[in-house]
């Protein structure tokens, strides 16, 4: 005979413990668990909220929506999971650095594999809007001593705030987006476009949320990094503008304090002429550290 009140009837009282004890078969313990907690919140929320059920609809149409805003190319549901801070806290929790080390923040939506892989100096910048902007630093490990080999995976938006497979067909093919590789100094330097703030894919249910939220779908400007050498943790992070307006309201709450890096304009001519530019142009200094593998 099924044993199906097993915890008892369902109640108001005991919604939670009734569906955990109907889960208590399940044969990975690992999804035994993390269903308990989900349910065990997820009835705790609805208990305190108490919604009437024109407004429980509406939540799940809202799930309804943003699952029809996938494509190959939208995944409307990690920008909830973003704007929600859910993707840093996940971030976060699986990042935790040793002192020293550079911090890491959200992958966002826009990395390409198979970015090409340039000498040191090059110019990741096609589409030649914008101003222009030097980039460089030093790969280190955690005593200080430069990571030889290492692969530094950059990109980033453009002048008018869109990544290249945002505007396939308007930008080139991989324009503001470079791979190299540090020689025995830990060196590297490359050349790309002042970035500025844009906007988080905002024309679908995320959007509207934040609308209704009184937010605003801003990212402060900044340059998207991934950093792998062997033996070494791999980093994936990004550097800020401190002057960016969004700084401080960054709709993926993306920014940290150690992340900000100090954007120089340089009018000097004897400057410009020395960097090889043919004019003004931005000069952005960062190391970055990277802890090793277990440390
Ligand atoms: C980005 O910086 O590319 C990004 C991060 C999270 C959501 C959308 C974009
Ligand atoms: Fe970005």
């Amino acid at each position: 005979m099924p044993d199906t009140h097993e915890q008892g009837y369902f109640t108001e009282e005991n919604s939670a413990e009734v569906v955990i004890g109907r889960n208590r078969n399940a044969r990975d313990a690992r999804l035994k668990e993390v269903m308990a907690v989900i349910v065990r919140h997820l009835h705790a929320a609805v208990k305190e909220i108490e919604p009437t059920e024109e407004e429980w609809l509406k939540a799940i149409m809202f799930l309804t929506d943003t699952g029809h805003m996938c494509t190959e190319w939208r995944q409307e549901f990690i920008l909830l999971s973003d704007t929600l801070g859910v993707s840093m806290l996940v971030d976060a929790i699986n990042n935790r650095k040793p002192k020293g080390a550079s911090e890491s923040t959200v992958l966002g939506p826009f990395h390409v594999a198979g970015a090409p892989e340039l000498p040191m100096g090059a110019d990741i910048c096609l589409d030649r809007k914008g101003e222009p902007m030097r980039v460089s630093g030093r790969i280190l490990d955690t005593a200080g001593n430069p990571v030889a080999g290492a692969k530094i995976d950059v990109w980033q938006a453009n002048d008018e705030g869109f990544y290249d497979v945002q505007q396939k067909g308007i930008q080139p093919d991989f324009n503001l987006r470079g791979v190299f590789r540090t020689g025995a100094d830990g060196r590297y330097w490359f050349r790309g476009v002042k970035p500025k703030y844009y906007p988080i894919p905002d024309d679908g249910p995320v959007g509207k949320l934040l609308r209704a939220l009184g937010r605003h779908p801003y990212r402060p400007a900044h340059l998207h990094y991934i950093i792998e050498a062997e033996g070494f943790d791999r980093l994936v992070t990004h550097i800020f503008d401190p002057d960016d307006p969004y700084i401080d309201s960054d709709a993926v709450f993306g920014v940290k304090k150690s992340l900000l890096a100090r954007f120089e304009q340089v009018s000097d001519p004897a400057r410009i002429a020395a960097a090889g530019f043919d004019r003004p142009f931005w000069d952005v200094n960062f190391d970055f550290v990277l802890s090793r593998a277990g440390e």
